[in-house]
């Protein structure tokens, strides 16, 4: 079978399509043939060796990705013919992947395949932040930085279909119209996003930021929380990663809170599985609908990456198989 691998940590170019050996399941594995595979952050780091998880080369890469299941055992829930998306740290860019259940979700017949690929690792992290981090509820506002990006727009999406209002801050028009297409309230440019913000709320402020930005943005959404706010740090794509005034939290109540969703969901089988189960309806009612870029061919997962470091795409980049 054909399977995207990194044959040398330099990034992009050491991404080839290589001919390897199918995989031979263990007991407990569901066997999935892979249709779509996202194209994700963890990916472009692992191609450069510069990720948490440092595999030996050649390793295959894909964090996301869906298919239908070619075999599974008895009581996983699963059965052959069944539309799925997974989720794996790495490894679900090839034709055929064996994978616990735990990492399998199944995947309504109206959501196509690379609306699958696109959505475990993004949503799943959106939904651990506002829910289970965050304790969001109804009528509440969240504050979305990054709010065009990947984890953005999923947060977008999730926090709409737990009832709350959304602000989302970009950086350019461009990305202002991705926001809005993923069902952003309001939107507003990172340049003065906190009076913007303030505005919008009536002075009140926002119950909730998520950040994965970092950097310099750190004290302004202190500032835009109101009491009570929580602050959830989640990324430093900005690069710098900001220290906190602690004064500012106890003036008005408000709480900085870190999302580590991989940790948290791998420590803790079945998981995912309730987390996934909080989306399906959201995914039934549309709210939850990924906004998928560009679509490239199975061997082009090299430009693809590159194209995401580079900064050229919009919207989650699937390969399709
Ligand atoms: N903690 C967790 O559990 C968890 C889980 C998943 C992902 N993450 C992390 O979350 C972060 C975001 O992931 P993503 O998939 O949403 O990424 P993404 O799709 O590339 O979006 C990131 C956004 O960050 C903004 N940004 C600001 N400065 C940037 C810079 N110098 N370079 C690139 N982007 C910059 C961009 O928006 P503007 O241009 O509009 O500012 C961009 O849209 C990553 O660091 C990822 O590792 C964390």
């Amino acid at each position: 079978m054909r399977a995207i691998q990194v044959t040398r940590l330099d990034g992009p170019d050491g991404v080839a399509v290589v001919d390897v050996p199918e995989p031979t399941p263990r007991e407990s594995d569901v066997v999935v043939d892979v249709k779509a595979v996202g194209v994700s952050f963890p990916d472009l780091l692992l191609s450069r060796g510069e990720y948490q998880l440092r595999p030996d080369v050649p390793f295959t890469l894909g964090v996301d990705f869906a298919g239908v299941v070619r075999s599974a055992p008895d009581g996983s829930g699963y059965a052959a013919g069944d539309r799925v998306a997974c989720v794996l740290p790495y490894g679900g860019g090839a034709e055929v992947v064996a994978l616990p259940a735990d990492s399998v979700f199944p995947l309504p017949d109206a959501v196509s395949f690379e609306a699958g690929a696109a959505l475990p690792m993004n949503y799943l992290t959106a939904q651990f932040a506002l829910a289970t981090r965050a304790g969001l509820r109804a009528g509440e506002t969240v504050l979305v930085h990054g709010a065009a990006g990947g984890v953005g727009t999923a947060t977008l999406q999730v926090a709409k279909g737990y009832g709350a209002r959304t602000i989302a801050v970009v950086s350019t028009d461009a990305k202002a119209e991705v926001a809005r297409a993923a069902g952003a309230d309001d939107v507003v440019l990172v340049d003065g996003f906190l009076a913007a913000t303030k505005e919008l709320t009536d002075g009140d402020g926002v119950d909730v930021v998520l950040d994965v930005v970092g950097g310099d943005l750190m004290t302004d959404s202190l500032r835009s929380l109101a009491p009570g706010g929580r602050l959830l740090v989640v990324g430093f794509t900005g690069g710098a990663i900001p220290e906190v005034k602690v004064n500012r939290l106890l003036l008005n109540n408000i709480d900085v809170r870190g999302v580590g969703w991989g940790a948290y969901a791998m420590a803790r089988p079945g998981f995912m599985r309730s987390q996934w189960d909080e989306l399906l309806p959201m995914l039934e009612r549309g709210v939850v609908a990924p906004p998928i870029g560009h679509t490239y061919a199975f061997d082009e997962m090299g430009s693809a990456l590159a194209d995401l470091a580079d900064r050229r795409t919009v919207g989650k980049s699937v390969v399709r198989l």
